[in-house]
């Protein structure tokens, strides 16, 4: 096997030197000196994120290098930011917001969400965030279930709440951040007007550590998608990742490319690298190689996180990165699905650096098990466990399989500090992740004789497409709700590019016209009403649709028949 040894000096230099020692030596409770707590014992994940930076010497150290898709930049020190997040807080709380009040950001990449995110959890109450490509049943599901009080968006994106605001009696107040030109109605509040008369000080909430501090809606196999809430002192493992495997030390610029309506833009674009004290540069634009690569050239980017089909499409991409300066970059990681080994070896021979490939879902809340600057790479492979970290496979009945046999990829949960603290009013569901002692995490996998973890796949339906997480079930929900569609499945086909895209199965009501118009019309209506990146791409007219014979759709046979291999254990199946 191809193994990418590392040289003496990047080991040396790494903020982890030897893992192997790190991870013998490491407690969660000597780890907590990262972090700084009140007098009292609370604490606030805001003041360590910002505050505590805004008082010391790195006042002036840019938190924030932005730049819009237009190219215009701006940038603002942790002193800046401190004030305008305690302006926020106070704007919040002056609208009525309280502690455990849930409040949602739904904006495109601009740095009010970040300003809003921060200045949440400086009240106490509980930031969501969402992707700004969720149409109004995307919208709903999280609205409704969370019970959001206020909801922070633009004029642009406002009105696909507005249509939905009727049936969402908890929903007090919307925030809009442009400062001209705002829609006028009830409850519908100025951001710049209300930033203009705040006080830039603000007394900041004293959480206990396990108050909640964030959530984020991800999806499984079944129901709707679940509000997974993570509390404020998950942040000690945000922050320790990002500085032993992200490796960012003062001296860099770091740019984590994702959006913050997924978890990795959370807490890797805000909580890790800010409560380290780091700089981070956020682009506002759509990803293309050509806008990517100078990105990183003008900025002079030197740590990179982020995700395997933006590598691919580089990869496949004819600008190549030699037209670049590139040559500021010094560490490159990635997230989200698996990184094959071409991805791996592509960073290695076009860029001089190969990717880190990182693991961990929304409801670890931080990167479980990694690749590290000082510990060799193999290719394809995730790596292994963080310090302070127990990771297994297991069998159905908890027991730890030798290496080299596949199973349950599990963590030990009292090990893993930034583990979810609930599903939002679902215990079952939270219960449901703890079994005989270990957190299952859903996905397959193996690990070999050197420790090291390899992805196998999903053990459930969750299809990941271009690293973003979807549920068949609000896919087939949404096709439903079609008039000319009577039932549908929902799969994720293989695809070079995107690792998975979706793929439904749609049976048409009775007298329909099977026809390709029809099959891009479909598409285009989920696309309108769920989200912009949960539609399928692919939509193929069956007869009848798999099911069980108490009526539950069996997607398993439908990817068998589409991938053309044998469908397995069929005896629950009715008549196909
Ligand atoms: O299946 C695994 C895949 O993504 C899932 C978690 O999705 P989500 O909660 O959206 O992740 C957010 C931040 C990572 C996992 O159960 N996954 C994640 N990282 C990897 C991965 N699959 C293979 N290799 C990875 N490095």
């Amino acid at each position: 096997m191809n193994i990418i040894s590392k040289d003496p000096s990047a080991i040396s230099s790494a903020n982890m030197p030897d893992y192997e020692k790190e991870y013998q030596e490491f407690s969660w409770d000597q780890a907590k000196e990262e972090l700084t707590f009140f007098e009292d014992g609370t604490f606030n994940a805001a003041y360590n994120a910002v505050d505590r930076h805004a008082n010391s010497e790195k006042k002036d150290r840019l938190a924030l290098i932005y730049e819009s898709d237009t190219g215009e930049k701006e940038t603002y020190t942790f002193s800046q930011f401190k004030e305008l997040t305690d302006k926020f807080a106070n704007v919040l709380t002056s609208n009525g917001v309280q502690k455990g009040d849930r409040v949602f950001i739904f904006l495109p990449p601009i740095p009010e969400r970040y300003i809003a995110f921060l200045g949440i959890l400086k009240t106490g109450a509980i930031a969501g965030t969402m992707f700004s490509a969720f149409q109004e049943a995307a919208l709903i599901d999280r609205l409704s279930d969370s019970g959001a009080k206020i909801v922070v968006t633009n004029s642009e994106l406002f009105p696909r709440i507005e249509k939905i605001w009727k049936d969402l009696p908890e929903l007090k107040k919307i925030i809009l951040t442009e400062k001209d030109n705002l829609p006028e109605g009830e409850n519908l509040i100025s951001y710049h007007q209300e930033m203009d008369k705040a006080s830039p000080n603000f007394e900041i909430a004293h959480m206990k550590p396990d108050d909640f501090a964030y959530m984020l809606y991800t999806s499984g196999t079944t129901g709707k998608p679940k509000g997974v809430v993570h509390a404020h002192a998950d942040l000690l493992q945000a922050i320790l990742t990002t500085k032993y495997v992200l490796d960012v030390k003062d001296s860099d610029i770091y740019w984590c490319t994702a959006d913050i309506g997924w978890v990795t833009g959370v807490v890797y674009g805000v909580l890790g690298v800010w409560g380290l004290g780091g700089t981070s540069v956020v682009y506002g634009g759509r990803f293309s190689p050509e806008s990517w690569y100078k990105i990183i050239q003008d900025h002079k980017v030197t740590v990179w996180y982020t995700a395997p089909t933006a590598i691919r499409m580089l990869m496949g991409s004819p600008v190549s990165p030699k037209q670049y300066d590139l040559s500021s970059l010094r560490h490159l990681c990635s997230v989200g699905e698996p990184l094959n080994p071409e991805g791996v070896m592509w960073g290695k021979e076009t860029l001089g650096l190969p990717f880190h490939d990182t693991w961990w879902q929304t409801e670890t809340g931080s990167i479980c098990i990694t690749n590290y600057p000082s510990m060799d790479i193999k290719p394809g492979s995730m790596g292994k466990p963080f310090p302070g970290v127990v990771a297994g496979i297991v069998d159905d009945s908890g027991k730890e399989l030798p290496a080299g046999q596949e199973g349950h990829l599990a963590l030990k949960p009292e090990t893993v500090y930034s583990l979810m603290k609930q599903i939002w009013k679902n215990e079952e569901k939270y219960q449901s992740y703890f079994q005989n002692g270990w957190y299952i995490s859903g996905d397959q996998a193996y690990k070999d004789e050197d420790g090291y973890f390899w992805f196998v796949g999903r053990a459930d339906d969750v299809i990941k497409t271009s690293g973003e997480r979807v549920g068949p079930f609000e896919v087939e929900s949404t096709l439903i709700e079609h008039p000319k569609v009577l039932e549908a499945g929902v799969i994720g086909k293989p695809d070079e590019l995107r690792g998975e895209i979706i793929k439904a199965f749609v049976v048409l009501k009775q007298g329909v016209e099977p026809s390709d118009a029809l099959k891009e019309e479909i598409a285009a209506f989920v696309k309108g009403k769920l989200a912009g990146h949960a539609y399928p791409r692919e939509v193929e007219f069956i007869d009848k649709l798999p099911k069980t014979r108490s009526g539950k759709i069996m997607r398993r046979v439908l990817k068998a028949k589409e991938l053309g291999l044998p469908t397995g254990d069929t005896s629950t199946l009715e008549e196909f």
